[in-house]
């Protein structure tokens, strides 16, 4: 058989009028400007037609064309040889370098135990592909955003969660929208925001929302504590608890749903990349605790600087992401706060890929 190497592209408005009847093909979705370019090597030739889009709820492409690779079976055999691969392996995670639509393309629907999601908040900032793609019009920026939910919905297994980090500007949308999907709204968490200074005929900005939904009835609820606050002088507790201090629990305080410890790094010397904003990685730590357990599996679908999948790797939870720009922060992380860990195949995530997966492999090499 020969083997054609090629990468096929074309606007998705055109594919879907012109393409004929649905058939049980092989469809990947990128973004075109995306670097991460997809190479199939096909054992025959290939040739474009529909398969399920999976973006199928009339939705266009807010951050422009995206482009639809479809692969026809051509007998059974006919399998793409070369895939994107991932761009940092351990133990327990896979790292890709690829646009978020694509992995969750490649994602069977309830494998994922956790989703903690931290998006562009579509304020202008340049990630690596120029600041345009963060300035979208309010309606596209929900659409897009709205896409990605759905994905995560669809990827959940029944009773995981869903974490989102956002502004409450676009909060509101987000959760009515996790609403309509019938995800169950748990809380709202108010992240305290310092730094910030009021704009115009508003209030002074306070807090960022995280947002947490579970698909159903939480599948799992682990009470985080803290430990009880104390002076950083004299040692002594900060409040008296009304006399009832005796009574607290000593493994510390029940974690409620304001949290004002969790401010970001904002010095450059404290980040990993320091144009971005990235979280400390309590907050997603904290949101993997309370709705995983042990081997668990938690997704990033923008990975930044990489806290999501420190914070699982600390916490022996199976993790799977993606960074559209480039993972090079991610992986210099994991060299600086995990210089021993294996950079072995996590074999426990192929169970989280399609099969046969048309796009995605796990090993680097
Ligand atoms: C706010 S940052 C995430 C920071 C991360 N939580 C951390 O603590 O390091 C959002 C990231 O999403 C990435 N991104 C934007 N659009 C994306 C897409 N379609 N797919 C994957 N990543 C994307 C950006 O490049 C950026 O690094």
């Amino acid at each position: 058989m020969i083997s054609v190497r090629r990468t096929i592209r074309i606007p998705l408005s055109e594919t879907v009028s012109r393409l004929p009847q649905p058939s049980p093909v092989w469809l990947v979705l990128m973004d075109p400007k995306s670097t991460a370019q997809l190479e199939l090597t096909f054992a025959c030739e290939p040739v474009l037609s529909h398969g399920t889009f999976p973006f199928d709820r009339g939705r266009d492409n807010a951050l422009g064309e995206r482009t639809l690779v479809s692969v026809p079976p051509c007998g059974s055999e006919v399998l793409p040889v070369t895939r994107v691969r991932p761009k940092l392996s351990t133990d327990l995670g896979l790292l890709y370098e690829t646009d978020c639509f694509n992995l969750f393309a490649a994602l069977k629907p309830d494998s994922i135990d956790c989703v903690f999601a931290d998006p562009p908040f579509n304020l202008g900032k340049d990630y690596g592909r120029g600041p345009m793609k963060d300035t979208l019009k309010k309606h596209e920026y929900l659409k897009w955003s709205f896409a990605w939910i759905d994905e995560c919905v669809r990827v959940l297994k029944p009773g995981a969660a869903l974490f989102i980090y956002i502004l409450p500007q676009w909060g509101y949308h987000l959760a009515s929208h996790l609403d309509e999907r019938n995800m169950l709204f748990r809380h709202w968490i108010a992240l305290s925001m310092k730094g910030t200074f009021p704009r115009g005929r508003k209030l002074y900005p306070a807090h960022y929302a995280l947002l947490y939904f579970t698909k159903g009835e939480p599948k799992a609820f682990n009470h985080v504590r803290l430990p009880i606050p104390a002076c950083r002088h004299c040692g002594k507790d900060i409040k008296d608890y009304g006399g009832h201090r005796k009574y607290l629990n000593p493994l510390g305080l029940n974690l409620t749903d304001f949290w004002e410890d969790t401010a970001p790094a904002r010095h450059q010397k404290f980040k990993t990349r320091w144009h971005i904003n990235e979280l400390k990685p309590m907050i997603a730590e904290r949101c993997i605790q309370i709705s995983t357990v042990k081997n668990e599996i938690v997704c990033d679908p923008f990975g930044g600087g990489g806290s999501t999948f420190e914070a699982a790797q600390r916490l022996g939870r199976y993790w799977v992401g993606t960074e559209i720009s480039t993972g090079a922060a991610i992986r210099d992380r994991f060299k600086r706060h995990f210089p021993t860990v294996r950079r072995t195949l996590p074999q426990h995530l192929a169970a989280v890929f399609k099969s046969p997966d048309p796009t995605f492999c796990l090993s680097l090499s």
